[in-house]
């Protein structure tokens, strides 16, 4: 059946390694139908699935603040804030409606896991 992300097996593309990824769920938590959101460290992360792809966006609106992209409405890659209706691309996390973006997580699917990249500094999200 499934699925193919940005990569499968324990390949790590380039220059990548393994260590620079930690775990964030396992691919058969995350269904089209119920998006996973993950606590990882002080940060909220809600994985995505659409198709045979899985993208994590963090769990914070910039209009208000709200934690609630959970909730929302996803129509093919945008998701729609439940609060007031701005909603983002969740592959670039640029506005469609409204301003500003979300931040998007870069992914890496190894066996049956999905994995996190480490933030810009190399520290794991769960170290926050
Ligand atoms: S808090 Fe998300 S649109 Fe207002």
């Amino acid at each position: 059946m499934f699925l193919v992300l940005h990569c499968i097996g324990n390949c790590i593309h380039g220059d990548m390694k393994i260590e620079d990824f930690e775990r964030i769920a396992g691919i058969d938590e995350v269904t089209p139908a119920h998006p996973k959101r993950v606590t990882i460290g002080a940060r909220e992360v809600v994985l995505f699935r659409v198709g045979d792809e899985i993208f994590a966006v963090e769990n914070l609106c910039p209009h208000q603040q709200f934690s609630v992209f959970h909730q929302g409405v996803l129509d093919g890659c945008t998701i729609t804030c439940p609060m007031h209706a701005w909603s983002f691309d969740i592959r670039s996390g640029k506005a469609v409606v409204g301003s500003g973006r979300i931040r998007t997580f870069e992914l890496r699917i190894v066996g049956n896991e999905v994995l996190i990249k480490n933030s810009e500094d190399g520290q794991k999200f769960s170290e926050f």
